[in-house]
């Protein structure tokens, strides 16, 4: 026995569906175009107006290959499915031939079928580019809010024991004869690259400016190139600093924008293991009040594919990389109201300029 209630058939009038369909099509983010079996255009809604930029009444009664004169038939979803008896329901395309645009298209046609056949087609297309973007950023977002808890609190579990481990190796070394001796040494070392790992781990959660200075960029940028030059970094490489004299006093975290700097300057180096030039160079839009710093080398580059990663946290192709180094710059930067952009011919060079506003 069926004890369900009857299903609720409301009786609706032409006049209804009328408005509803007006409402409905003339307010859908939607295109929406309609042709006759003859492949004329019967309908064509604001969306569409808005999307192909043409107005209904030029359109309307002409055959949709002279409206879109620049498209071959096959490429025409209406005609084709007139042509095939198919309608389709939700296809996605990655280029809108109409529009000659890349991004996120779906497209479902509906055929208009009597009994006497069928009498036109209904093609509707809905640009989901902006919102697969954005969901996209948000999903990286929500991804990268994880990750830095996860890591922030590893790292902070990982130091206590690891300083007591480093002060263990520390009195052996003191203590031990000769023959060990290198093997600490080298454990020690390791334990300074993961506590250097850490600390920058750390400082990339929590980044602050709290010790705001006027700095002559020039002469800081000076100071770095000769303490990794002290360092014994270069190999081969030839360095040359184009250094714009009218680069104002700026205001900022020194502390932290050295580190920014650094990090850049030591992956410019060490993309040339062979050897290379640095180029460093300042300039300062007086309009824009921004300096720029730009970090050129001639190194081994990056391939287009890989550039979007490189800023994200972990990205590394090094072996002994932790991958947070351009995260954090890129942190810094942004910290103090800039920016960073990257620039690579991969086999060539790369350029890595970072932009910094005079006042904060
Ligand atoms: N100047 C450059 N030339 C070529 N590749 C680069 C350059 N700068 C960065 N990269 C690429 O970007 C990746 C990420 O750089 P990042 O500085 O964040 O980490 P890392 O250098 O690998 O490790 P870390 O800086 O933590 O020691 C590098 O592993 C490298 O593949
Ligand atoms: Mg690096």
């Amino acid at each position: 026995m069926n004890l369900a209630a009857p299903l609720f058939k409301p009786c609706l009038s032409k006049e209804f569906w009328h408005t509803f369909t007006n409402l409905v099509v003339s307010n859908t983010s939607a295109a929406i175009i309609a042709i006759d079996k003859k492949g004329n255009v019967i309908f064509f809604n604001r969306q569409a107006e808005l999307v192909f930029g043409k107005n209904e009444q030029e359109v309307l009664g002409k055959q949709l290959t002279s409206v879109f004169a620049h498209l071959a038939e096959h490429e025409h979803y209406l005609l084709m499915a007139l042509k095939t008896g198919r309608g389709m329901t939700d296809v996605e395309t990655n280029f809108c031939p109409y529009t000659d645009r890349e991004g996120v298209f779906v497209h479902s046609v509906a055929l208009v079928k009597t009994a006497l056949g069928i009498d036109g087609a209904i093609w509707m297309r809905k640009d989901f580019t902006d919102l697969r973007r954005f969901q996209q950023e948000i999903n990286n977002a929500e991804v990268q809010a994880i990750v830095s808890q996860i890591a922030a609190g590893a790292a902070h579990e990982i130091r206590n024991p690891l300083t007591t481990a480093r002060g263990y190796l520390q009195l052996a070394q003191k203590k031990t004869d000769s023959e060990i001796a290198p093997y600490i040494a080298g454990a020690l070392e390791e334990i300074m690259e993961i506590e250097s790992i850490i600390a920058n781990l750390l400082s990339l959660f929590r980044p602050r400016s709290t010790s705001l200075q006027f700095v002559p960029l020039n002469g800081l940028i000076k100071k770095l190139l000769r303490l990794v030059e002290n360092a014994g970094l270069f190999n081969n490489i030839v360095i040359r600093t184009i250094l714009d004299k009218h680069v104002p006093l700026c205001l900022l975290d020194a502390k932290l924008i050295k580190h920014a700097i650094l990090n850049v300057l030591r992956n410019a180096i060490e993309a040339m293991p062979n050897g290379g030039s640095l180029t460093v160079k300042t300039s300062y839009d007086t309009d824009a009040e921004l300096i720029c710093i730009n970090i050129s080398d001639t190194g081994k580059g990056i391939e287009p594919d890989y550039l979007p990663e490189i800023i994200k946290p972990f990205y590394s192709t090094k072996k002994q990389g932790s991958g947070l180094g351009l995260t954090l710059a890129n942190r810094i930067i942004h910290h103090h109201n800039g920016s960073l952009e990257i620039k690579s011919t991969y086999g060539q060079g790369t350029s890595v300029l970072l932009y910094l506003p005079v006042s904060q």
